[in-house]
């Protein structure tokens, strides 16, 4: 067993690059969507003989930039050509190491909620890696055959919502709050990064050798990679913002601490959605190229206030349900800590690098101790050591008292 106080440093900074590595992903793919619906036709004779289908003008830090777009291929790259494609594998590598870290590695804690699924952590850990895999083929297999027929892109859009739907509310019925939302975006996720490795830049990496070879390949062919890699870029873009509202929900405990979690997520991705099209169908719009995009980030937003008001919990502070509020003294909350944290929280295991079993450990953290055990009601984990209501307001009573370690 690894000292838990390396494990979170490992968290830590993998977290760290993980970020770092999805930002510099994220941004790029952001940046190329905005070329693509900003370049201009040129019209001058000689960038059309070259083969310059659009070009745009930007400035940024201290220098103008005119990036040009040729259709299927120049006819000659003079430079070094640059790729973009680790900034995905590294983002899906840091973050599956993370989600091993912390979900696989710790799954009876993180992963298994007893009260949904009472599963080995081996069986959860294959079910959730399942997730990931079968929605990439369900994914693949929908976009190859219906991507590609009239409105065929509508048609893969609407079916992988409820695709997704139905993946959400599997897992909020099968996985703990957090895990749930975490593995349907790390789902998602996994399909955008597999569309870059088995689609966007293999078809690029023929296009470019058949090119350097001076090989012809058939037209329909060339004109088949580019189609492809283009459908699956511009899916990637749609998966963004409900990727990231998934990634970041489990530090939002009140999110999945209601009774359809599944909604909340299903929702929220959608308006992450719809706030997505907005801003593609912006740029095009500028162009007089789209219609005007602004109703689709009006949805978005009524959705998310709709969700807002909806998770609004009733405001009965649990002191209104018990009368006493006499200060409790160390004696009654070591009971309960002994009872429903030692587990996780003693001398045998330390989640968090946290244990509660000595008067100096509790006092340390006894904000933290009443912030998760009282007011978010996020320990013990899962509730799987069944601490009750009048427990909890004990442990109110005792903060409130100054958190004594006194009898
Ligand atoms: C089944 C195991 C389990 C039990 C029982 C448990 N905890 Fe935890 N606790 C965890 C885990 C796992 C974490 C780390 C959560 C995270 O990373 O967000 C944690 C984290 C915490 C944290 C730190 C939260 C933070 O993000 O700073 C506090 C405080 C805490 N627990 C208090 C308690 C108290 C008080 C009890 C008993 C009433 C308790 N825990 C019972 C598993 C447990």
């Amino acid at each position: 067993m690894i000292d838990p106080y390396y494990l979170e440093w490992a968290n830590l900074l993998l977290r760290w690059i993980h970020v770092i590595t999805a930002i510099a992903w994220v941004g790029s793919s952001f940046y190329f969507v905005f070329l693509d619906s900003n370049l201009v036709k040129p019209n001058s004779p000689d960038l059309l003989e070259k083969g310059v289908d659009g070009a745009l003008w930007a400035v940024h830090g201290g220098g103008f930039y005119n990036p040009q777009k040729y259709m299927v291929a120049p006819k000659k790259i003079h430079t070094k050509l640059h790729w973009f494609f680790w900034e995905s594998y590294t983002t899906w590598l840091s973050g599956f190491a993370l989600f091993t870290l912390l979900y696989l590695f710790n799954a009876s804690a993180y992963l298994i909620d007893k009260s949904l699924m009472d599963w080995t952590p081996t069986q959860a850990v294959l079910v959730a890696l399942s997730f990931l895999l079968v929605f990439w083929v369900i994914y693949d297999r929908v976009s190859q055959w219906v991507g590609f027929r009239e409105n065929g892109e509508l048609g893969v859009g609407l079916i992988m919502f409820v695709v997704i739907a139905f993946a959400s509310w599997l897992a909020c019925h099968w996985f703990a709050g957090r895990a749930a939302f975490l593995l349907v975006g790390a789902m998602m996720a996994t399909s955008m990064s597999a569309n870059v490795f088995f689609w966007i830049i293999p078809g690029q990496r023929k296009v470019v050798g058949a090119m350097t070879t001076g090989q012809k390949l058939p037209a329909a062919e060339l004109a088949m990679h580019g189609k492809r890699g283009k459908q699956r870029s511009v899916h990637n873009t749609y998966f963004t913002l409900p990727v990231l509202f998934a990634m970041l929900s489990n530090h939002y405990s009140f999110l999945y601490a209601y009774a359809h979690p599944w909604v909340t997520l299903v929702a929220m991705m959608l308006a992450g959605a719809l706030i997505r099209q907005f801003f593609v169908q912006r740029h095009a719009y500028h162009q007089n190229k789209a219609s005007n995009p602004l109703p689709f980030a009006l949805i978005g937003v009524v959705v998310i206030v709709g969700v807002i008001i909806a998770l609004k919990p009733e405001s009965t502070p649990i002191t209104q349900k018990f009368a006493d509020t006499s200060p409790v003294g160390y004696l009654q909350v070591q009971k309960i800590f002994e009872q429903r944290c030692y587990a996780c929280h003693g001398a045998a295991v330390q989640m968090k690098n946290l244990r509660f079993d000595s008067p100096q450990e509790v006092k340390i953290n006894a904000q933290n101790i009443y912030q998760q055990s009282v007011v978010l009601r996020q320990m013990p984990m899962n509730n799987s050591t069944q601490i009750t209501d009048q427990e909890r307001e004990l442990i109110k009573r005792w903060f409130d008292a100054g958190a004594p370690t006194t009898p």
